[in-house]
């Protein structure tokens, strides 16, 4: 799994007995971090992370990452890492021109970057809150790569599901369908899309979260909403939405409302 660099002594053209020195490329992991406590790492999350020569995590200007803040509990060495920091997290709409070629922009360069290390050989792990595939930033660099390299993806405990675990509440039952939706999407919308479903996760809350009480309130979801913040994280908060006092929601925050199919 180490980034190498091989040196085999295959047909030599010359005649001059030397060993011709072939580079193997090295591997891009995308490291699922589970949702916040430690202990939800997987066995494979470990190796990988005692073992890249290159790990790397995206952040906040000036702030650490939470899937770093994870990581703590296992990572003792600086000299292997380095932060991906965003140009913009909530300071432009995501649909905002300038937001979207900074984006492209930043994520153009990070590949370039891990492309460099890759083409030597090093492996590079990329650290990802929850599951790498479940809106995670990696996947923007996976797409970046994903053909010039070999990936491996390691799955990770969702946000979603340490948050129903915290909250004590199973998500669906028999025949139940879930729906899970960002907050981020137009009211109507919303209310388009939990018409008719059973169960449902919402997620990037932040300011979005006086939109989401209305909607719920409107499909008939409000009394069995729980509003789950930093789940499984230092901070947890599990409340039941309808009790909230007031509408402030972190970005690590998530409405759950559970199914109630059936149950034998
Ligand atoms: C960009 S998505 C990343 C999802 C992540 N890849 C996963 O597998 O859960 C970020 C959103 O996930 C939700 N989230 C992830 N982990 C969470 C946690 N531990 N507690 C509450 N919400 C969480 C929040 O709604 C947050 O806005």
């Amino acid at each position: 799994m180490e980034g190498s660099v091989r040196v085999d002594a295959p047909a030599d053209p010359d005649g001059a007995g030397e060993a011709v020195v072939s580079q193997k490329t090295g591997t891009l992991y995308g490291v699922g971090m589970g949702p916040g406590d430690p202990d939800y790492l997987t066995v494979k999350a470990m190796r990988v992370l005692e073992r890249a020569p290159v790990l790397v995590h995206f952040c906040k200007r000036g702030k650490r990452g939470n899937a770093r803040t994870i990581a703590d509990a296992v990572m003792r060495d600086p000299a292997r890492e380095f932060p991906l920091a965003y140009p913009y997290t909530t300071e432009l709409p995501p649909d905002h021109p300038d937001y979207v070629a900074a984006l492209a922009g930043f994520y153009d360069e990070a590949s370039d970057r891990l492309a460099d290390h890759l083409g030597a050989g090093r492996d590079v792990a990329i650290l990802s809150e929850g599951d790498p595939f479940f809106y995670g930033s990696f996947m923007h660099l996976w797409r970046r790569l994903k053909d010039r390299f070999p990936v491996e993806v390691i799955p990770g405990v969702t946000g979603m599901s340490g948050c129903w675990t915290r909250a004590g509440t199973p998500i669906t039952w028999g025949d139940d369908v879930l729906t899970i939706l960002p907050a981020t999407l137009p009211r109507a919308a919303l209310v388009e899309r939990l018409k008719g479903t059973d169960a449902a996760v919402i997620m990037k809350l932040g300011r979005h979260l006086p939109k989401v009480r209305g909607v719920l309130a409107e499909t008939g979801f409000l009394d069995r909403a729980v509003y789950v913040e930093r789940g499984t994280m230092a901070g947890e908060r599990v409340i039941p939405l309808a009790q909230k006092p007031d509408d402030s929601a972190p970005y690590f925050s998530m409405v759950l409302v559970p199914g109630e199919g059936r149950r034998p």
